[in-house]
């Protein structure tokens, strides 16, 4: 038996939510698979009625009673400072000590991708953003504020511990899925103090891992290296911020934001799984959103609850229907977000 607590959350979060348990319920009966799902319903709309974002105790109660949490997307345009979203989602990541952002890069499909003359092998790396530190600890201060002679200050921070624990995830992450190519990314010309703690840590991991080639690139040759050559990456590893901005770029490159999944990770101990798209207020309710990221994630968390097979088939029935065009219209199709669902539970 594994308990996973579903957090749909606001807008699409919820439409894309309802498709990936549909595929976990189907998993269930194929695979005697033995989910429990138990749902909460943490989001806008609870925030705005009982001032309630995450409840007291739920960090205790996800590391004593579920093996993993399904999470859909937060962000309401009625919550205009987001603060719901920093409540729900940083502080699960945070509290939780959900320390690997696993994004895989995958194309599925040639006709999915921006770029001319890339096959979809070109396309298949995986970013490994750090979770819990960075310029997310929101630390810094405002001095004067309102008045011509106003100070704002947002500090970053990088500890030795963090950064040494990113890296060595992302060096094991590589070993595990036979990749030989690990880039590390940074801003280090410029932000010289936390540059200089990643240099030195990626260099004094690499040594114990002989197999991996690594490399470096600054953050912007990065992004343009992304888009010129994908097929040069495998495995990237970089700081909270810049993992956030690349893996949307990233996402571009296999067919948009609806199809991205990701696991945030904290090796042995109870993880999040989302898609990488946030709640599209404009698309909600609407039966378009694509729900193939949503799909993905659950995939990825079948394969951390040690499901293999379950995993390898819910993806396989998501490629053959990218491939049959049996998809929503962001990629190409005409299908709704339901029939998407539909077109991937007949695959199982
Ligand atoms: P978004 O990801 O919601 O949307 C960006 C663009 O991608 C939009 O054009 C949208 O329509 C499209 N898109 C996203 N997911 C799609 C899907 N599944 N199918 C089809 N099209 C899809 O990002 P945004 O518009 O910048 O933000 C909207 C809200 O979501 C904001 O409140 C933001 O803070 C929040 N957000 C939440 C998360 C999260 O919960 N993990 C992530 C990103 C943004
Ligand atoms: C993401 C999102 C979040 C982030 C937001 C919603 C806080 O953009 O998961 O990529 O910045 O991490
Ligand atoms: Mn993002």
């Amino acid at each position: 038996m594994k308990r996973i607590a579903v957090i749909p959350g606001d807008g699409i979060g919820i439409d894309v939510t309802r498709e990936s348990m549909r595929v976990l319920r189907r998993v269930n009966d194929v695979f005697s698979a033995r989910l429990e799902f138990v749902e909460f319903d943490w989001g806008a709309e609870k925030y705005l009625k009982e001032g309630i974002a995450l409840p007291p105790g739920a960090f205790e109660m996800f590391r004593k009673d579920f093996d993993a949490i399904l999470f859909g997307a937060v962000g309401d345009p009625r919550v205009p400072d987001q603060r719901h979203a920093a409540e729900i989602l940083l502080a699960l990541r945070f509290g939780l000590d959900l320390y690997a952002n696993v994004r895989p890069v995958r194309l599925f499909d040639e006709k999915l991708c921006p770029l001319k003359g890339v096959r979809v092998e070109d396309v298949n790396f995986t970013v490994v953003r750090e979770n819990t530190e960075g310029a997310y600890v929101n630390s810094g201060g405002v001095f004067k504020k309102g008045t011509d002679d106003e100070v704002a200050t947002q500090v970053e921070i990088h500890t030795r511990k963090g950064v040494d624990r990113i890296i060595e995830y992302a060096f094991e992450y590589a070993l595990r899925y036979g990749k030989t190519k690990l880039c590390m990314s940074d801003k280090s010309n410029v932000m010289g103090y936390a540059g200089d703690l990643w240099q030195r840590s990626f260099k004094e991991i690499a040594v114990h891992y002989p197999e991996i080639e690594t490399s470096h690139l600054y953050i912007d040759a990065l992004c343009l290296l992304m888009v010129r050559q994908p097929k040069d990456f495998q495995v990237i590893v970089t700081n909270n911020m810049f993992g956030d901005i690349v893996t949307d770029l990233a996402a571009a490159l296999q067919g948009g934001l609806g199809m991205a999944a990701s696991g945030n990770i904290r090796p042995d101990a109870v993880s999040l799984f989302e898609p990488v798209h946030g709640s599209s207020p404009p698309l909600a309710g609407k039966n378009i959103a694509n729900p193939m990221g949503s799909i993905l994630t659950a995939a990825m968390m079948l394969e951390h609850l040690e499901l293999n097979d379950a995993a390898r088939t819910v993806e396989n029935a998501v490629i053959a229907c990218v491939k049959e065009g049996k998809t929503t219209q962001d990629i190409g199709g005409t299908l709704g977000t339901r029939e998407v669902g539909e077109a991937v539970l007949a695959k199982l």
